[in-house]
């Protein structure tokens, strides 16, 4: 299946036409399955309290957790042995899908928050923390075969043009921490996707769990995050997205990189 292009198909149907052990690393970002818009009472029709999207129409938790089982079956498949993954997810469901990952084959390692500086303010009549915080679980096929260590400071300030990116500085060696600080998606970057992802929380884990000329998959690309980090990073990529509407926004951003 050609790589370096959104495949404007489902991702059950894509990902059944790629071969075994193909892939380096997964990076996804699946429809979370609004829970609580749809099943508690009182947050039910409160469209100011919870968004809801087109993309997003499970009718139940368990046709979305068994949805999301068999898209992760399939990517154990096409991971080569020590690839890693990464899966946003709700709160609702991170601990559903940590477990998830495990059970379908992979080791589950950790969960990572973004702090989102910029959240859409909460409506404080309903009495609502602001949904500042979003998660990812990390996840790998046996042991990680990549890890390019990266400094606090690089996570924290990551800058992405790639102009910025040759030039950045190296810093000293610390920990790397299981969050990272940065605003929602914002400027020039933006697209009409509603739930399109800024690169600044993509490139840095691309960045460390792959290599150059690494094949990055994303089930679910959207307007094309995935693909576009991944391109300013020397690494190929292959995805599936069902809107052409959204295939056509990442094809533009990806001819926007020189
Ligand atoms: C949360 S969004 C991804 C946003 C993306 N990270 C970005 O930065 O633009 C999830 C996407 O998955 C797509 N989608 C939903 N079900 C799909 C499926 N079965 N196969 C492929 N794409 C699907 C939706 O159309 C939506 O654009």
């Amino acid at each position: 299946m050609e790589t370096n292009k959104i495949h404007n198909i489902s991702c059950l149907e894509g990902l059944k036409l790629l071969p075994d052990a193909c892939v380096d690393l997964i990076f996804t970002d699946p429809p979370y399955y609004q829970y609580r818009a749809q099943n508690v009472q009182g947050l039910k029709n409160h469209k100011d309290v919870i968004t809801e999207f087109d993309f997003d129409g499970f009718k139940s938790e368990e046709e979305y957790l068994l949805f999301m089982e068999e898209v992760l079956a399939e990517c154990f498949r096409v991971c080569k042995p020590g690839a890693s993954g990464y899966l946003w997810c709700g709160d609702d469901f991170v601990s559903y899908l940590n477990r998830m990952v495990e059970r379908v084959g992979f080791q589950f390692r950790k969960v990572i928050h973004w702090h989102k500086t910029n959240p859409f303010p909460a409506i404080y009549t309903r009495k609502m923390y602001a949904n500042s915080m979003e998660m990812m679980v990390h996840f790998s096929k046996g042991k990680p075969k990549t890890w390019n260590h990266k400094t606090v400071n690089e996570m924290h300030n990551f800058i992405h043009s790639p102009e910025e990116y040759s030039n950045r500085a190296e810093t000293d060696l610390h920990e790397i921490p299981n969050f990272i600080q940065t605003p929602i998606c914002m400027g020039k970057e933006r697209t009409k996707h509603k739930t399109q992802k800024p690169l600044k929380v993509c490139l840095p884990f691309i960045e460390i769990s792959s290599n150059e000329g690494d094949l990055i998959l994303d089930p679910f690309m959207g307007s094309g995050s995935t693909a576009v980090a991944s391109k300013m990073l020397g690494r190929n990529f292959i995805g599936y997205e069902l809107s052409e509407e959204y295939c056509q926004f990442a094809e533009k951003r990806l001819q926007e990189i020189v």
